[in-house]
């Protein structure tokens, strides 16, 4: 396997995070132990899994000289709002392409939350109506000024997984220490760079778990086939075999009635671990997939052990708040 210190990459984050499990929660609902591995502690602008992917990612935009950075999401994009902080630090102009995609009209969500951060971090916010429309918004800043770098929605190429690489490889020395040996590993999933770098980090450290994606953005058919894609040119870039496809897997159940869009479950998930164990969970990714989790737990062995990766997201708590009223 390629080092990955043979990658460009920028510091951005604090590693490790930290590996802890949730016992108050354990001792109300029974189950397995459930382990947190906080990536929502990354330590840029409020954490979460993009730091891990930037710091690949914006490596490579400087080492390729890149003038500025163009990214694109949602209005709450956790990714831009990351992006955003991660240009800050680094003093590159940064150009956001938000899409107008939830129907949710609230001041809070189009105002607060992780919008009003993109501008505090001193982004250019281009906000449009649909893809189509963040496609030609994009072509018009390419064309303005060819040297800036392009990072794909989500962060999802096999340069940005390298993040997850690391952070499978992360783990593994954790679960080590710790002699923890987990059934699974569950993860929310939307472009599918997260799950796809975890699954190759872990194959590559010898971790026998398998990697559990829960989609909050589109089908399971159509989240494992990204998953699956970034799996083979995430372990092609670091040059290993693409892991056996029965080390991960993806629940749809999850999503509900789409993006953005909370569930009785992943309502009562938010509830559940914030009062249990003083963590936050977002509306949006995590709590659909630790929602998940919780409904699945009862029919995992009691005495087995099981990771979730918390891949942050909180600023969408204060986007969602009419939810919580
Ligand atoms: C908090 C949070 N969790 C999970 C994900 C999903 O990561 P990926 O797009 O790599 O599947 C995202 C993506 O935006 C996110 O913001």
């Amino acid at each position: 396997m390629t080092s990955l210190d043979d990658f460009p990459r920028v510091a951005l984050g604090h590693w490790p995070t930290p590996l802890e499990p949730c016992d108050r929660l354990r001792s109300q609902l029974g189950g397995p132990r459930i382990w947190l591995k906080r990536d929502d502690c990354s330590g840029l602008a409020f954490g979460g899994n993009k730091t891990r992917k930037l710091e690949f990612l914006l490596g490579d935009a400087q080492a390729q000289g890149s003038s500025a950075i163009v990214t694109f999401g949602a209005v709450q994009s956790n990714h831009a709002r990351q992006t955003a902080a991660a240009c800050a630090r680094l003093g590159l102009p940064c150009d956001l392409v938000l899409t107008d995609a939830v129907d949710r009209p609230t001041e809070n969500y189009r105002r607060s939350g992780n919008r009003l951060l993109d501008d505090l971090f001193g982004a250019t916010v281009h906000l449009v109506a649909d893809n189509d429309a963040a496609i030609i918004r994009a072509g018009e800043l390419a064309e303005a000024d060819a040297g800036r770098y392009f990072i794909d929605p989500g962060g999802s190429s096999a340069v940005g997984a390298l993040g997850y690489v690391a952070a499978g490889i992360e783990l593994a020395a954790q679960l080590q220490e710790q002699g923890v040996e987990p059934d699974s590993i569950v993860v929310a999933a939307s472009t599918g760079g997260t799950s796809a770098g975890l699954t190759v980090g872990l194959a590559a450290a010898g971790v026998d778990a398998v990697v559990r994606s829960v989609a909050v953005y589109a089908d399971a058919e159509h989240t494992a086939g990204s998953i699956s894609r970034l799996i083979d040119q995430t372990a092609a870039l670091v040059g290993i075999e693409a892991p056996a496809p029965h080390t991960w897997e993806v629940e749809g159940r999850a999503l509900g009635d789409g993006y953005g869009i909370e569930t009785a479950e992943s309502h009562a998930a938010i509830f559940a671990l914030a009062q249990a164990e003083g963590v936050l969970l977002d509306p949006v990714y995590t709590a659909k997939a630790f929602g998940d989790l919780l409904g699945a737990s009862s029919d995992m062995d009691p005495n087995g052990d099981v990771v979730f990766l918390h891949t942050g997201g909180q600023p969408g708590v204060f986007a969602y708040a009419d939810a919580f009223a």
